[in-house]
């Protein structure tokens, strides 16, 4: 088989997985430790970008969070290249969480009232994605009434609130009003993300299309670019899973923490499927495996005659079929390519391969194949979803989470019987 694994990419433990989180820093001697917590947040696969108040940046220079973000660091509404680069409201709108360590008591009094004066208060006046503050200040400032009224005004507006710790001070003081640990932080953002629909879970996929071949430099190959099946693997490692990517030949570089395996035939990646089937939880079949290869592959170049050639073809296996026919399968999920009478023809396939799922897709002229937008028609036994056109990564999200649900539910009745 001509395919290498790699283990360590397989095994992925990174918790926030590409979460794009924008690491707030506001004014305060615990500002020294936002510099351990972006390289935490980093381990634990998350995109970091850094936004400093003013007051901070007489705490650590930028270059320190620049060099451990591996991105550019913000620190003012008014600076036109940075703007030029990712406006302020890009920035709000690239976060999918937002979290302030050290939060100072200025900032949180800033944000409790809906301040906009400066950079960091205003990305979070302007963003939509679940604001987190660990609020660091010397004891007396945290326990001050006006602070506390700050910070239920916060709490009542979903704000998660991290700490602060108990201990002793910089001031020399001893009380709450530390910066809880960069680990404690993480644990804290990843615990209130609450758990992934498919933690814990392995999942397989195939991708891409296959190509048989006629002669060493001829094949029979379809237009499926790989683009729907990386996209559905990648959302797999987002919600939780350990995936497992079959691909076919494609152009397209592997999304992060997945074991790749690539393979050219159908033949091929029925072996490497049915090889992996047996350990997977959930297997989704995104490939466009060529139902048909030559009888025999020349083993030189076809030379011109002069007359029609005919091609004898032979069919190849149903890799989904089979992985059905197994006494002990995953949870089966197909995909249907029709030209015409989708709903039909899909809800068809459904019940002849014996799936719990079928992601049914027009195709034809740029439609479904090599174009980076799709839309699908979901069908289960007893069931049907439309999701709507949308960028295949987009909708790769959405097909996960209505996998997860659907593996979910058959999970329970199952493990009830
Ligand atoms: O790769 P892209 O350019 O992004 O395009 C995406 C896509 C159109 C290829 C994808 O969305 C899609 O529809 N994939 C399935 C294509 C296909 O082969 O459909 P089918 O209706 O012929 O097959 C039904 C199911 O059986 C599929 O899950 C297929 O993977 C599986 N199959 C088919 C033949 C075969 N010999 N073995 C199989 O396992």
């Amino acid at each position: 088989m001509p395919f290498a694994l790699s283990e360590m990419s397989y095994m992925s433990d990174a918790p926030l997985d590409r979460v794009r989180v924008l690491l707030g820093v506001s004014g305060g001697i615990a500002a020294y430790k936002a510099a351990e917590l972006v390289r935490r947040l980093r381990d634990a696969g998350a995109e970091v970008r850094v936004a400093m108040t003013a007051n901070a940046t007489h705490f650590v220079g930028v270059a320190t969070f620049q060099a451990l973000s591996g991105n550019p660091v913000r620190t003012s509404l008014w600076d036109e290249s940075a703007e030029a680069a990712m406006g302020h409201i890009e920035l709000a709108r690239w976060a999918d969480e937002v979290l302030i360590a050290p939060a100072s008591a200025d900032l949180l009094a800033r944000i409790a009232h809906g301040h906009a004066d400066d950079l960091l208060s205003t990305l979070v006046l302007a963003t939509t994605a679940p604001v987190s503050v660990a609020p660091a200040m010397n004891q007396q400032m945290w326990a001050n009434p006006a602070t506390q009224a700050n910070i239920a005004q916060l709490r009542e507006r979903q704000v998660r609130v991290f700490g602060p710790a108990v201990g002793n001070q910089a001031c020399g003081e001893t009380g709450a009003g530390r910066l809880p640990e960069a680990q404690e932080l993480v644990a804290a953002l990843v615990a209130a993300r609450g758990p992934r629909p498919l933690d814990g879970l392995r999942v397989l996929v195939s991708a891409g299309p296959t190509f048989e071949d006629i002669d060493p430099v001829r094949f029979i190959g379809n237009r499926s670019s790989g683009k729907m099946g990386f996209a559905v693997a990648a959302a797999a490692v987002q919600a939780g899973a350990s995936v497992r990517l079959i691909s076919g030949p494609v152009a397209l570089p592997t999304p992060a923490a997945v074991q790749r395996i690539d393979v050219r035939s159908a033949r091929q990646m029925r072996d490497a499927v049915i090889a992996a089937a047996g350990s997977h939880d959930i297997f989704i079949s995104a490939a466009a495996v060529g139902d048909y290869r030559p009888r025999a592959v020349a083993t030189s170049k076809l030379k011109k005659s002069g007359k029609p050639l005919a091609l004898e073809l032979v069919q190849n296996p149903d890799i989904l079929a089979e992985v059905a026919a197994l006494p002990e399968h995953p949870f089966l999920v197909g995909f249907a390519a029709e030209t015409d009478d989708l709903e039909r023809y899909a809800r068809d396939k459904l019940e002849r391969k014996g799936l719990d799922m079928i992601a049914a897709n027009r195709v034809g002229e740029a439609l479904g194949f090599e174009c980076g937008e799709n839309a699908l028609l979901l069908l289960w036994p007893g069931g049907r979803e439309e999701l709507a056109m949308a960028d295949k990564n987009v909708l790769a999200k959405s097909l996960i989470e209505r996998v997860a649900a659907r593996h979910a539910a058959v999970h329970a009745k199952t493990s009830k019987a």
